[in-house]
């Protein structure tokens, strides 16, 4: 049977471990608000995958918040959405044990991100290895349809289809098997390097960084050492791939013009860049500011939506414990 659209359950989860920057936000926080009118929508800060790699209790602390704030700050609606951190349902953990002992260790070996962690020199500790499993429990503890991700994501959807379809045999019809969503035009948003915009590459433009470090970051854009006067390709160019994420299609077809002729400087794309980044965050600041003024209501917010979170993970977890005989009585 299928689920009526406005009955889809739309999730996704984002690490509080370092400013968001603008691949956050193309990817995933902004098709998760504007999905806000389309389905119910489950948006929480997953900080018990931070532990994988942030060591620190403050930063922790001081990261959950702040990707509370930026969500809130950027539209996200609590009375239209179950908004929450990860660790207020511990149901998860209890999950993420059930699923892992259906798992097989050559399903999280073939993990890319896991891979590719290890090959950026992070020591891998048994969290990181079994990262997507509890993913996959965030998943199908609120029995989840759709996942707004970026194309990094996309294998660790994947595995939750393939964990979820391995208990629903073994057990018995159980979990919904989710579909990542992925926009082509925002899979992939290049950093400052050109490689992915990524906070463990130091690449990022942050949404809420000062205006002064947003301009030093454009600054640093990488470019090729085309000349001024001579045409440039707009579609090989950062400055131009971020552009096209803010600007209207006549301003795309104006500067790419610019580009195709020649005569301007990269320093020239890199300042519309600027005012287009400025611009579009401007009306976000000032509410990003009042939030910081008031933690409490923030973290009230937050209690509320675990409040919720919980009503919903609640009856999965029962049917969880009586399928596998740890519901005893
Ligand atoms: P990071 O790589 O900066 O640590 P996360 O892993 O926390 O980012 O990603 C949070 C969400 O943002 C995920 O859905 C991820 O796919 C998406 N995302 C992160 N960086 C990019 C990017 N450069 N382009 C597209 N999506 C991205
Ligand atoms: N692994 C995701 C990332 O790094 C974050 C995440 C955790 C997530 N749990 C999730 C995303 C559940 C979607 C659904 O970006």
């Amino acid at each position: 049977m299928t689920t009526p659209v406005k009955q889809r359950r739309i999730l996704s989860g984002i690490q509080p471990s370092g400013g968001l920057h603008l691949g956050n936000y193309f990817a995933m926080m902004n098709p998760m608000i504007e999905s806000q009118e389309k389905g119910l929508l489950f948006c929480f800060i997953v900080n018990l995958h931070a532990m994988t790699t942030v060591r620190e209790g403050k930063v922790l602390r001081q990261g959950t918040l702040d990707a509370a704030m930026d969500f809130l700050a950027l539209g996200l609606n609590p009375d239209k959405s179950i908004f929450w951190v990860q660790s207020d349902v511990l149901e998860v953990v209890e999950l993420t044990w059930i699923l892992s002992c259906v798992t097989s260790m050559g399903l999280l070996e073939r993990s890319h991100s896991y891979k590719d962690k290890i090959e950026r020199g992070i020591i891998p500790n048994h969290g990181l290895f079994a990262y997507p499993v509890l993913m996959a429990a965030d998943i199908l503890l609120y029995q989840a349809h759709i996942i707004p991700v970026g194309q990094d994501q996309k294998q660790h959807v994947e595995i939750t289809r393939d964990i979820a379809e391995r208990f629903n045999y073994l057990y018995g019809e159980t979990f919904v098997l989710p579909e990542p969503r992925i926009d082509p035009h925002v899979a992939l948003v290049p950093g400052i390097d050109g490689q992915k915009m990524s906070k463990s590459y130091n690449n990022t433009i942050e949404i809420f960084a000062e205006e002064k470090d947003i301009r030093k970051q454009i600054k640093r854009i990488v470019t090729d050492s085309t000349p001024v006067e001579a045409p440039k390709n707009p579609d090989t160019c950062t400055v131009f791939k971020l552009y096209r994420l803010f600007a209207s299609p006549e301003e795309i077809s104006e500067l790419d013009k610019m580009y195709r002729k020649g005569g301007m400087g990269y320093g020239t794309a890199k300042d519309r860049l600027y005012e287009k980044i400025r611009d579009y965050f401007k009306p976000f600041r000032e509410k990003r500011s009042q939030l910081a003024g008031d933690k409490e209501k923030v973290k009230k917010i937050l209690a509320e939506g675990a409040e919720k979170a919980r009503a919903v993970a609640f009856p999965t977890i029962e049917k969880v414990r009586r399928k596998t005989g740890l519901a005893y009585k």
